[in-house]
């Protein structure tokens, strides 16, 4: 691991030049919102060679003190059209990434391995009618992405995002996402009215109050949406958030008779876990 940072750690043969060594795979920071003292987005320049699909997630950090890279996990949440790298994390006082993370201005440098993985892609589910993205807190990430995406729109008559948080102000992400969908001008028309946007919380009064699983369960989610109860027979599913969510979705999704796709052997429904840093 990291053979790249080591060679580029080295004084090349005959140089003695002292400048600082180049971060590798290096990307510049070109925008940043914090949304709450807990959550932040931020955008950086996408490395021209990267192609990925809506959903996946890439390896990204910065160089720890002890000049090795400190990378994790996240989610790209542009769309795969986008010129740049769009990111939504979470800010962790301790944590060894995102103490550090939060501070990156416009113009910075972080680190971006351009490996894009994930199980949260159209091509790990059979075609549907209607596709369900249930997220918790900063597990909205890969469906900013899908949602932003012609795909989604092309293989769906619906596209259903639910998104649980503790208050109103950690939905502001997704809801002001959602909101310029409509009037986007490359993604508005294929938007349309099939995207339902159906955001609740769990320790803040709000329209919608409870836990996704617990809406689902009592049928509360279809009886708003005016749709019918899971059917494995047109309804797929994506879910996005902490274990606790994803093995609560999985019971109720299997219990529906929907089984676990993956990019290899596409079934109804896929699952990954929101990274925390
Ligand atoms: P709750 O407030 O009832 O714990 P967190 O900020 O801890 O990541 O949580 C984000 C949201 O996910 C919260 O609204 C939280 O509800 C909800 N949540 C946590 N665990 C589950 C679960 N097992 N099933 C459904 N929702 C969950």
């Amino acid at each position: 691991m990291d053979a790249d940072f080591f060679m580029n750690e080295q004084t090349p043969t005959g140089q003695t030049a002292k400048r600082a060594p180049a971060l590798p795979d290096a990307q510049t920071v070109k925008s940043v919102h914090h949304w709450t003292d807990r959550l932040f987005s931020f955008r950086v320049t996408r490395p021209r060679s990267l192609r990925f699909r809506s959903g996946e997630f890439v390896m990204i950090g910065l160089m720890g003190d002890n000049g090795k890279p400190l990378l994790r996990a996240y989610s790209i949440a542009s769309p795969s059209w986008d010129e740049e790298l769009e990111f939504y994390s979470i800010k962790v006082q301790d944590g060894p990434l995102t103490s550090k993370l939060q501070h990156i201005q416009p113009g910075d440098e972080i680190i971006l391995r351009p490996k894009p993985v994930g199980t949260l892609v159209h091509d790990a589910l059979l075609p549907g009618k209607r596709i369900y993205f249930f997220a918790t807190g900063t597990g909205i990430a890969p469906f900013a992405s899908l949602v932003r995406d012609p795909e989604t729109y092309e293989k769906f008559e619906q596209v259903i995002l639910t998104h649980t948080c503790r208050t109103r102000a950690d939905l502001e992400y997704g809801r002001q996402l959602v909101e310029s969908l409509k009037d986007d001008p490359l993604i508005g028309e294929f938007v349309g009215d099939k995207l339902h946007y159906y955001p609740t919380t769990t320790r803040e009064e709000s329209p919608k109050m409870g836990r996704i699983t617990a809406l689902l369960r009592d049928g509360t989610l279809f009886s708003d949406l005016g749709v019918p109860p899971l059917d494995p027979a047109c309804d797929r599913a994506m879910v996005c958030g902490s274990m606790g969510l994803n093995t609560d979705m999985k019971e109720i999704l299997e219990g529906a008779g929907l089984r676990e796709g993956a990019n290899s052997d596409p079934a109804e429904y896929v699952v990954e876990k929101a990274f925390v840093g």
